[in-house]
């Protein structure tokens, strides 16, 4: 039952962005300018909800917009009602729906959805992980100096020591591919699926990276946080690779690598 209304909460949420895409919709600004919300956000967001609430009225939700819905309960959906708002509100298809469902603290279920080109992640923990019900694993590839990367930027912090700007320098001064693709969910979907073979960021919310981070365990990766510890979704930083490059993309985050 779980598995099937988070797949039915994932597919309502999409079905706002799908509706609003490209149309016309109210956005303001939360911690600067260029930080969005838009009515597609705020009702993606209720329609997710709605379809959770119906079936299991006392979980606890932890949402972007509504924040943290704290319940008595063992289950908690961890939800991004979209994740690359930005993007969204740029008319760039490139942003989803994530929805991650962690049970006696752990990562049980995950679905990241972007309706746009009609690619659904969804990993159940043991299962592994599918991208439209084909089984997906991560790619093979060791070398740091030949892989293709992908990351995104906080909207602070940016050139503290070891921070995102130090970090960006060092790999593209050695002519390693980083993309940016504005969804953290997504980047990490396609880590879990091969077409990247790693990705870190600073600073990220439970939200951004709840469900990808089953899915890229479940298709064979590794997820860390910036110690080389076991990855929570509560603290901030990411490293979620193919396990191959996994050590040298960290030791290139410390500013320890020497290629
Ligand atoms: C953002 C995206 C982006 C990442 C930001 C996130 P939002 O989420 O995942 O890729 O770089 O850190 O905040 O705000 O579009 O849900
Ligand atoms: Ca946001
Ligand atoms: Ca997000
Ligand atoms: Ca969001």
């Amino acid at each position: 039952m779980l598995k099937q209304t988070l797949i039915k909460a994932t597919l309502a949420g999409s079905k706002v962005l799908q509706h609003y895409f490209n149309g016309s919709f109210t956005v303001s600004s939360k911690s600067n300018i260029n930080d969005l919300v838009t009515q597609a956000d705020k009702e993606s967001e209720e329609a997710i909800f709605k379809v959770i609430r119906e079936e299991f009225p006392d979980h606890y939700l932890l949402s972007e917009e509504a924040g943290d819905l704290k319940m008595d309960s063992n289950t908690k959906w961890i939800i991004d009602p979209i994740d690359g708002t930005v993007n969204f509100a740029n008319g760039i298809p490139i942003c989803c729906v994530s929805i991650g469902v962690e049970q006696d603290g752990k990562m049980i279920l995950g679905a990241v959805y972007n309706p746009f080109i009609n690619e659904f992640f969804f990993s159940e923990r043991g299962y592994g992980a599918t991208l439209n019900d084909q089984k997906i694993k991560v790619s093979d590839k060791s070398d740091l100096l030949r892989s293709c990367l992908v990351t995104g930027f906080p909207y602070s912090y940016l050139d503290t020591p070891n921070g995102p700007l130090q970090v960006f320098e060092k790999l593209i001064r050695n002519n390693i591919p980083v993309r940016r693709l504005g969804s953290a969910a997504i980047d990490i979907c396609w880590v879990a699926s091969g077409r990247f073979d790693g990705f870190y960021e600073h600073n990220l919310n439970a939200w951004d990276s709840a469900a990808g981070f089953l899915i890229l365990e479940e298709a064979g990766g590794k997820v860390t946080d910036f110690g080389g510890n076991y990855y929570s979704p509560y603290q901030p930083n990411i490293l979620a690779t193919n396990g191959k490059i996994h050590d040298d993309l960290l030791l290139a985050i410390n500013g320890n690598w020497n290629p």
